[in-house]
């Protein structure tokens, strides 16, 4: 129940509104307006800037102290400690598993690695050369065609196992979008390695050659991996908030998510990092990029600077810069000229009085396509696999929705258009 309240006097209404306000356990406390449109009144609010959407216990940031918690653990000591799956238990269920969960979890979601074989001629509809975030979208949105025993959403066994099936099917799907770019055979996942190194072992490997998997490489990739996990109501998850709130079955719901990622103001932004590093092109011409940043008649934006909540360093950039060096040193890469272009890119950035002014600073693009090239990765595959990474973060959400009071999501609108008009008289 609400203690306390904010008043709103509106012109035209007798006596002022009283609108409940909620605290939650940290952040900003949220001022409840569903009784507005009782009054004929809508809240404005075009990119929901000051608007929460829901109530979740998942993911907290605070974006002036460059803070992100995922069920209270900072996104540091996960990275530290923890690994993509133990992180992704932790998002779906609340807590970290214990040693036999974790064992269970591990294992449930190794028998799900596999895809229906039905889905190698679905590929073969696609040309070679489309854009892998296009296949992802439709093969994600057709897995609903071949699981009909997990879609019913109000069995939560059944959102359990498609929650396991989407965690372990998306890099099997990942690597074979790859490999059907390139013309090379599909390699099928292999349950003996973990799950960055199967996904490393069906990106790379081929059935003439099975090359033993990097440790280092596995571990970088991992670590990609969970720093993408989550981000509280980013504008994919709120989309898979939405599809899922129609009732839409779970691989629907995430492939609406794949395909608002795409853009590059969002998880587009790793592909556009490296097309403007490349096209910068030579430390002298960063001025020139930056000026055409801040111009306002100019639509290019610094990739990979920027956000919408951190006002303040994205804490998942600085992890990602260590985890950077340490692969490119791991390498012997130290000298990459897209790193030290992007070294310096940040430096004249952060002293510049624009960005200063506008808190704008490296996100988790900014570093991430740097070391996913270190790995292999072609650029046209990062944004696939940020998806790969966010959907333990979407499905957790999903199922938070689904599993509480939800209704279907339907925003209002400011009408400017035409008032009634009457159709010409021929
Ligand atoms: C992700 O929401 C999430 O949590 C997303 C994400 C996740 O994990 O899900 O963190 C992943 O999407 C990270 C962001 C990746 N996108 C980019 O790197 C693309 C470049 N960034 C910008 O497009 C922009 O910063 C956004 C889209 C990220 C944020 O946009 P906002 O919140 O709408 O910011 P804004 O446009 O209101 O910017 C405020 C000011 C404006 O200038 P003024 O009108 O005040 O003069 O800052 C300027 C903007 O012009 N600005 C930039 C800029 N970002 C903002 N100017 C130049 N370059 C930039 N990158």
């Amino acid at each position: 129940m609400a203690d306390k309240k904010a008043q709103l006097t509106v012109d035209g209404l007798d006596a002022p509104l009283d609108l409940p306000i909620y605290e939650g356990t940290i952040g900003p406390d949220v001022i409840d307006v569903r009784s507005l449109v009782a009054q004929g009144k809508f809240t404005y609010d075009p990119g929901f800037v000051s608007t929460a959407s829901c109530e979740s216990k998942i993911t907290y940031i605070d974006g002036g102290k460059g803070v992100l918690l995922h069920r209270g653990y900072p996104i540091e000591e996960l990275a530290e400690n923890s690994d993509f799956l133990e992180t992704s238990f932790l998002l779906l269920h609340g807590e970290l598993p214990t040693a036999e969960q974790k064992e269970e979890f591990v294992s449930t979601i190794g028998k799900h690695t596999m895809v229906n074989e039905q889905l190698v001629s679905f590929f073969k509809g696609f040309r070679r050369d489309a854009h892998p975030m296009a296949v992802m979208t439709g093969v994600v949105g057709a897995l609903s065609a071949f699981y009909h025993d997990s879609l019913d959403i109000t069995d939560a066994k059944h959102r359990e196992i498609a929650a396991h099936r989407l965690i372990a099917k998306m890099p099997t799907l990942a690597a074979m979008v790859y490999k059907y770019n390139i013309g090379q055979p599909f390699m099928y996942p292999r349950n003996d390695l973990s799950y960055s190194e199967n996904f490393l072992h069906m990106m790379f490997n081929t059935p003439a050659e099975e090359k033993p998997i990097s440790p280092v490489l596995a571990n970088a990739m991992d670590k990609v991996f969970l720093l993408h996990a989550d981000h509280e109501q980013n504008a994919s998850t709120s989309t898979v908030r939405m599809a899922g709130s129609t009732g839409a079955n779970p691989f629907a719901c995430i492939a609406a998510g794949i395909a608002a990622l795409w853009g590059p103001a969002h998880g587009g932004a790793n592909e556009a990092v490296l097309k403007m590093l490349d096209e910068i092109g030579d430390e002298t011409r960063i001025d020139e990029f930056l000026n055409k940043a801040k111009d306002k008649s100019d639509p290019f934006r610094l990739m990979g600077f920027g956000h919408r909540v951190y006002k303040s360093y994205d804490p998942r950039a600085v992890v990602m810069k260590k985890c950077c060096d340490e692969v490119l040193a791991e390498l012997g890469l130290e000298d990459d000229p897209q790193l030290k272009m992007a070294m310096k890119l940040e430096k004249i950035a952060l002293e510049d009085e624009y960005f200063k002014a506008r808190g704008l600073y490296p996100n988790v693009d900014f570093y991430s396509g740097i070391i996913l090239k270190a790995i292999g990765i072609p650029t046209e595959l990062f944004t696939v696999i940020f998806a790969t990474g966010r959907t333990p973060g979407w499905i957790a959400h999903w199922n938070e929705m689904i599993g509480g009071e939800y209704r279907i999501a339907r925003p209002r609108q400011l009408y400017t258009g035409h008032t009634k008009r009457a159709y010409p008289k021929k």
